[in-house]
């Protein structure tokens, strides 16, 4: 199953709930919010009261994607406030399998995410223990940046481990998901597809997302 995740990193944050609302109706099934520190990535965006704010402006899941250090002293705080589904990443987790449990213990959807550098291969401890992996396919911190190809090998090989392993964890991606660039992702494997710019950048958010959705169908067709 494809799902739009609109990522509201590009939103126009002084109408949040009505830029979502959008999002929504044009059919963003989870709503991505990116949690920044300024540390692990250099650039700084929103932590819980947010969340808990957005929580009462949208039903869909909200898929809270955490580029910080020391993710373990927010995760419970995080997940109170309403976040469904919670990302950490393999480069800011000293004790990893320790972390992922720590969200699965308060209930949420457990992913991993992997910066464009780092090779799928660390993560084969804990990929039976996962709901999704996140592959970056730009480094994280900032929207509207380039795509980055070598993103679809990563992608491949995840279906194929999941396959050979028999596991059931979901692939996401995110970073420069366009029209130019959603069909490829789809047909190495990726479902959850996550957009900022593509969303949110420029014109209606509504149009937007039904365009890429409208897309990534087409792929998944053409991959059958
Ligand atoms: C960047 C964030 C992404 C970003 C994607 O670090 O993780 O979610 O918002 O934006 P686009 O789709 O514009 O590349």
């Amino acid at each position: 199953m494809i799902e739009l995740a609109p990522s509201i990193l590009s939103a126009d944050f002084a109408h949040l709930a009505d830029q979502v609302q959008a999002a929504v109706q044009g059919g963003g099934t989870v709503l991505r919010v990116d949690v920044l520190d300024g540390q692990f990535v250099p650039n700084i965006t929103i932590g819980p009261p947010v969340v808990a704010s957005l929580r009462k402006s949208t039903e869909v899941p909200m898929d809270v994607h955490l580029m910080i250090e020391n993710p373990d002293q927010y995760i419970p705080e995080f997940i109170s406030a309403g976040a469904d589904w919670v990302s950490v990443h393999q480069e800011a987790c000293r004790h990893l399998n320790r972390t992922l449990n720590l969200i699965r213990s308060h209930g949420a959807q457990v992913g991993v995410v992997l910066n464009p550098a780092t090779p799928v291969e660390t993560l084969s401890e804990v990929l039976d223990i996962v709901d999704y992996v996140l592959v970056m396919s730009v480094n994280p911190g900032f929207g509207g940046q380039k795509f980055i190809p070598n993103s679809l090998n990563k992608i491949r090989k995840l279906a194929e481990i999941r396959g050979a392993r028999g596991l059931e964890y979901r692939i996401e991606v995110d970073g420069g998901i366009a029209l130019d660039t959603v069909a490829s992702v789809v047909r190495a494997g990726a479902e959850i597809l996550v957009a900022g710019n593509a969303v949110f950048g420029k014109g209606n958010p509504t149009t937007n997302a039904q365009a890429l959705l409208k897309a990534a169908m087409e792929a998944t067709l053409q991959k059958v």
